[in-house]
Order: C-alpha cells, then structure tokens, then sequence
C-alpha cells in the first residue's frame, strides 16, 4: 500500500498526488512512468512521474475514465494499492543548443521532466504550452524556471493568445532557428506539430503514453506503427522520434473503448466528459 502524501487539485479535471514510494524515488529517471492500481478490483493506470526526491513520487492524472475518476477520490493520508515501477525508457538527453517545446493540455505534464533534464545540461529552451482556458494550463511556475520564452495559447483566450499551439508555432519557426523539438498532448495536435516541423525539417519527439493501458507488453493496445513495422510504446517508448509514426491508426484506435466507459462511467454517476 502506498499512501497520498500530498494533493492538489490542479483544476476541476487534474489532480497531483504525491505519493511515497521510496523504492521507485530512487530509481527514476526521467521519461519513466508508474502503473497505479486504486484498488485490489482496480484497472492499471499508466501515469508518468513528473518529479521525484529520496522518498516519494509525483503523479498528475486527468479524469477522464472510470479509475482515474476513482484515483481522483482519493484523499492525503488516504492509500492506493498499488504503484508499480519505473517503468519505461528514460530519455536519451541529445546535445542541442535550442529546442523549443509544444505542450497540449495535461500532456504539460509529461513534458516538464524532460525539460527539466535539458535544461540541466544547458539547453536553451522556447516554449509553447496551450490549454482550453486558464485554469487548465499546468506547472507554469515550474516551466518558468526551466524555459527562456514561454508562448501561451488557450482555446478560449482567456488568457494568452486565443487558438492554438500550432499557429503560434508557425510564427515561431519563421522567426528563429531550433535545432529539435518535443511535443507532447492530444495525439491530433502532436500530428500537427508534426506536419509544421516537417517544414523546416525540425526533428521531433513525441510521447505516446495516451494509448498505452496495462504498461507491461501484454495487451498490445500501444502497438504503434513506425514507417511500417511495429513497436510497443510502453516498452519502447513512451518517448518516440515521431518521424514516421501513424497517427491516424492511433487516432482511431483511442475511441475503442469509449462504449465500455460510458458503462462505467454509468456506474460512478459521473458524466462522459
Ligand atoms: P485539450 O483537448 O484541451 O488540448 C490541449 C491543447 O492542444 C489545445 O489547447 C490546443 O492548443 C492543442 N490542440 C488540440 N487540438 C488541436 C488540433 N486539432 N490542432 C492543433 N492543436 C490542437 O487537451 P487535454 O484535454 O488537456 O488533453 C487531453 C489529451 O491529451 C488526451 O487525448 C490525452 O490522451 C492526451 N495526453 C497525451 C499525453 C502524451 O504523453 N502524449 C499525456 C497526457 C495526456
Ligand atoms: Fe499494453 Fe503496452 S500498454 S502492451
């Protein structure tokens, strides 16, 4: 049993758990992530580890399917049955002078222990980081301390410039030079960001940690293909160069299983959104 020794309530759909699990603190690295069980019936939660000390991990979950409704339940001082881990591929940290950055939504949250990991080895970092409103743009005192610019656009401009990331990206790349990218968040915007990069043959990382389910190679729901041959994201990845990757196969098999939580869903009370 693990036991909340922190949350927040980030926004009415996110919430950050601080849990002690010294075992997985030690060994964490950057670019890993945890499989958390909320209960004995529970299903596996794949969430990456945003930061970590000596004795505890941090964990941001969106509510957007029954368990992560459950985990959202959970209270400081409360327990969760299981977090297993790290697991997953640390990032290779490449030597790049200026990277700029695209975060989308929650996938902020993945993001910001890489940009952390590059901006320790001296890496000038530009950010554009996009989310529905205000409330929904995450750690944007943490990315402060890590990012030479930060570009912030919401959906409904309620703070930042109104639309989306991607078009402040294309003002970005006519503007100055990068030498690599990283994107991470809804799999429609990281198959723009592509799409733009593409044009100024940027290199781009994405992470595919959306599609992944039981985080341990069984269940096959995170086969992604790469330039026709298929790889495992939560063996492989979560991190993946994105040259090459088929989105709109992603794309489509994330709505598999949206049936199934509108049960679920049914069962908690809670609505589909
Ligand atoms: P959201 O739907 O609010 O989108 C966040 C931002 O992404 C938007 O503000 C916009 O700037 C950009 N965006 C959205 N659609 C776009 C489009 N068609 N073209 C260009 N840009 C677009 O995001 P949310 O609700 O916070 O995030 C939920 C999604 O993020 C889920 O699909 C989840 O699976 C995914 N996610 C991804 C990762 C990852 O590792 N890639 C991690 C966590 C969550
Ligand atoms: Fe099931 Fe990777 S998440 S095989």
């Amino acid at each position: 049993m693990y036991e909340i020794l922190e949350k927040l309530e980030l926004n009415k759909d996110v919430d950050l758990f601080k849990i002690k699990a010294p075992l997985v603190a030690k060994n964490t690295k950057p670019g890993n992530f945890v499989i958390v069980r909320v209960d004995k019936l529970g299903e596996r939660i794949p969430l990456t580890i945003v930061e970590s000390d000596s004795e505890s991990i941090t964990i941001i979950s969106q509510k957007v399917g029954f368990s992560t409704k459950l985990l959202s339940k959970k209270e400081k001082g409360d327990f969760i049955e299981d977090v297993v881990g790290p697991l997953g591929e640390a990032i290779k940290i490449k030597n790049i002078k200026n990277l700029i950055a695209i975060a989308g939504g929650v996938g902020a949250a993945p993001l910001y222990p890489q940009l952390k990991s590059y901006h320790s080895s001296g890496t000038k970092i530009d950010l554009i980081i996009g989310a529905k409103d205000k409330e929904h743009l995450l750690l944007m005192d943490k990315f402060a301390e890590v990012c030479e610019n930060i570009f912030v656009t919401t959906d409904d401009g309620s703070v930042g410039r109104k639309g989306f990331v991607t078009e402040v990206l294309k003002e970005r790349l006519k503007d100055k030079s990068y030498d690599f990218s990283i994107t991470i968040g809804p799999l429609i915007m990281m198959k723009n960001v592509l799409l733009i990069n593409k044009d100024y043959n940027l290199p781009t990382d994405v992470s595919l940690n959306p599609i992944m389910i039981d985080g341990t190679g069984m269940c096959g729901n995170c086969r992604v293909s790469i330039n026709g041959k298929n790889h495992f994201a939560c063996v492989e990845g979560p991190d993946f160069s994105a040259e090459g990757i088929d989105f709109d196969e992603l794309i489509s098999r994330q709505r598999y299983y949206k049936d199934k939580e509108h049960v679920c869903n049914l069962r908690l009370g809670e609505s589909d959104d």
